[in-house]
């Protein structure tokens, strides 16, 4: 059930979670441990979101910049999203029982084999529901999206499907990861950084963006209503007066 207390509520949020790695740190642990209470914060917002009647919601868990971290901590993220897959798989029902849809977002091709059949596994598993649309970011980068779309209309160029006049804007569009997704109306990103780190870069084209102080591990459902109570009061002119 939509939640009341927002009159509007945007269509798409995407949230960079950052600010892993400095919560260990304050706290004299390892990075990882940082990523493991991320990835807690991640099932709690995802829920909240689901819950407040949020229909599309992107994290960014893994960009393709990531893999230059240390081996050990790649290693400690790829097995958090394992173990993310199990779960869901294990909750598969559950899941469909509230509607939720599962897509991830990103090449899959970096990927071991046995993450790659999970993922594919869940999408296939939910792709007819749609009261929550819930995106993961693994190894994407915003750039190489556009690209690899580029490439696409390329091929279909030379084979003489299109014709380059006959590419438009949705044209890229039907080539991104979020094909069939509307854009993302709000970017929510804490940790204190201010900047988009090649997340979702076609699809932020007109995006309100909403930054937080908070670390991800730290992050609660209050800073999510908070954020999405300064988008209520944004004034979107998409180019207009
Ligand atoms: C975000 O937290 C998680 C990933 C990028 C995988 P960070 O690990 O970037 O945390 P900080 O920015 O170092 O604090
Ligand atoms: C962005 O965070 C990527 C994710 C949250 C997955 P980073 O911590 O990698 O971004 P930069 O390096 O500070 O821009
Ligand atoms: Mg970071």
């Amino acid at each position: 059930m939509a939640d009341s207390k927002f009159t509007i509520l945007p269509a798409h949020v995407g949230v960079i979670m950052d600010g892993n790695g400095r919560w260990a740190k304050n706290r004299g642990l390892p990075r990882k441990m940082g990523h493991i209470e991320g990835a807690k914060t991640f099932r709690k917002i995802g829920e909240y979101a689901g819950n407040l009647g949020i229909r599309h919601i992107s994290f960014y868990a893994f960009s393709t910049e990531n893999w230059s971290r240390p081996e050990d901590e790649v290693t400690a993220i790829m097995k958090l999203f394992g173990d993310y897959l199990k779960e869901a798989e294990d909750r598969l029902q559950e899941n469909l029982e509230k509607g939720i849809r599962l897509r991830f977002l990103g090449d899959r091709s970096a990927l071991t084999d046995e993450l790659r059949y999970a993922m594919d596994y869940l999408e296939d598993a939910t792709k007819d529901m749609t009261k929550v649309n819930l995106n993961l970011a693994i190894n994407y980068g915003g750039q190489q999206e556009i690209l690899h779309s580029v490439k696409n209309i390329a091929e279909d160029i030379l084979s003489e499907k299109i014709k380059p006049q006959d590419i438009t804007l949705e044209t890229i569009q039907a080539g991104l990861y979020t094909k069939e997704q509307p854009p993302v109306d709000l970017v929510i990103r804490p940790s204190g950084e201010q900047r988009l780190s090649n997340f979702l870069l076609w699809q932020s084209a007109y995006a309100e963006f909403w930054y937080s102080d908070v670390l991800w591990p730290d992050f609660t459902e209050n800073d999510f209503d908070e954020a999405l109570r300064a988008f209520e009061k944004r004034n979107r002119r998409f180019g207009g007066v």
